[in-house]
């Protein structure tokens, strides 16, 4: 990568002061450990971007602490911090659909305490079985609290949910949050960015155009990292197996398991050859492509604790406080015993195109 040119470092700097700020950093715990953490993966790091920890048991760990009950949630983002470890963040970043944020803090080595919950602050709960988003919700008298902080910042994190960015916000990963609408034109001026990661990008109506935007948004020379669903996605689901494909009305029941997700997810299911040619379109080379996701690791988180979430907060709520945090950490425990392997295992299982999703490591030539 090439040294950023001052111009470009000059124009975010105004654009972000130009973003809304809609929370200060979180609180920090006052005795913070320190950043240096063990290097797995022999990343090249640049003066910005210290060490990131990518030991599959720590970001495991901290997934779980997170998403305790959604476990099948920790499991799926731990593959994807690994199948990422080759992408670093050179700032001016951009994070698109950064969401709460807890996926791109983790990733970066962040680690908030025991008592969080990244669905502490939930809302229609009632009407889960609708389809509605549950955790689009915030709560302003809980801020978490920041154990560690993450070992670099993103400059700017883009979501089109206020409520999504307040949470994000609030853990003193990026620098700025952005509102907007990422299926229209992005709220950046061109060549803003060095780096741009985005895994939602197959939730849009149309990727083409988002990668276009991506492109250029980014810098010349600038890198973008994408996860992208393949065609293997669909087949790796009983769900969709079952009941989407065939409409045999004796798998009906498995509609309440999958709320919509996995139908959004299969939508934009692709090969490589169909992804590539939206890169090459919109400019974009491919630096590294790899493939994620075993069809195991899909199956569990086809099934997962999805239907169970509501009764599991409502259980969890009626639990005293004295005593969730034992009876967390022993949940925790117990999922790791199962989870770890399978995190572990994944890069075997999921070898020879049976994987998935892709991770692609995109640039944008020099001109
Ligand atoms: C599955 S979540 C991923 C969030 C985060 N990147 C993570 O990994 O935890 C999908 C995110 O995409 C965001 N999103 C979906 N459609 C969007 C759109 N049109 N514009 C901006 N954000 C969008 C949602 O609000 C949500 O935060």
């Amino acid at each position: 990568m090439s040294p950023c040119p001052r111009r470009l470092l000059r124009r975010p700097a105004a654009e972000m002061r130009r973003h809304v700020p809609l929370r200060s950093a979180g609180r920090f715990a006052s005795q913070t450990r320190p950043a240096a953490r063990s290097i797995q993966y022999g990343l090249a790091l640049t003066p910005r971007e210290k060490i990131v920890d990518v030991s599959t048991n720590n970001i495991l760990s901290e997934f779980l602490n997170a998403y305790w009950l959604r476990p099948e949630t920790a499991l799926w983002r731990t593959v994807d911090v690994n199948a990422m470890a080759d992408f670093q963040f050179e700032s001016p970043s951009l994070d698109v659909g950064c969401g709460d944020g807890m996926f791109s803090f983790v990733r970066a080595g962040g680690q908030l305490d025991k008592t969080f919950d990244a669905f502490q602050a939930t809302t229609n709960l009632d009407k889960f079985f609708e389809n509605v988003d549950v955790f689009d919700a915030f709560d302003p008298s809980s801020s978490p609290l920041v154990m560690r902080k993450p070992n670099y910042q993103i400059d700017c994190g883009f979501d089109h949910k206020e409520n999504l960015l307040r949470k994000a916000a609030a853990l003193g990963l990026y620098k700025s949050v952005k509102q907007g609408d990422a299926d229209s034109v992005f709220p950046f001026s061109d060549g803003t960015f060095n780096t741009v990661f985005s895994n939602i990008v197959y939730w849009l109506t149309d990727p083409g155009k988002a990668i276009a935007e991506i492109s250029r948004v980014l810098a010349p020379g600038g890198k973008a990292c994408l996860m992208l669903p393949s065609t293997k996605l669909p087949e790796f689901s009983f769900y969709n197996q079952l009941y989407v494909k065939t409409k045999d009305e004796r798998w009906r029941f498995l509609e309440r398991m999958d709320r919509g997700r996995f139908t959004d997810n299969i939508r934009q299911a692709k090969s490589s050859e169909q992804w590539e040619k939206y890169f090459t379109a919109a400019g974009l080379e491919v630096d590294k492509h790899t493939n994620h996701l075993s069809g195991t690791l899909v199956k569990i988180w086809d099934v997962g604790m999805r239907p169970l979430f509501p009764v599991l907060m409502r259980m969890t709520r009626a639990i005293a406080q004295s005593e969730l945090a034992e009876i967390k950490q022993e949940w925790i425990d117990t999922l790791k015993h199962f989870l770890l392997p399978i995190a572990e295992l994944d890069a075997n299982l999921s070898s020879g195109g049976q994987a998935g999703f892709h991770c692609y490591i995109l640039r944008k030539p020099l001109r």
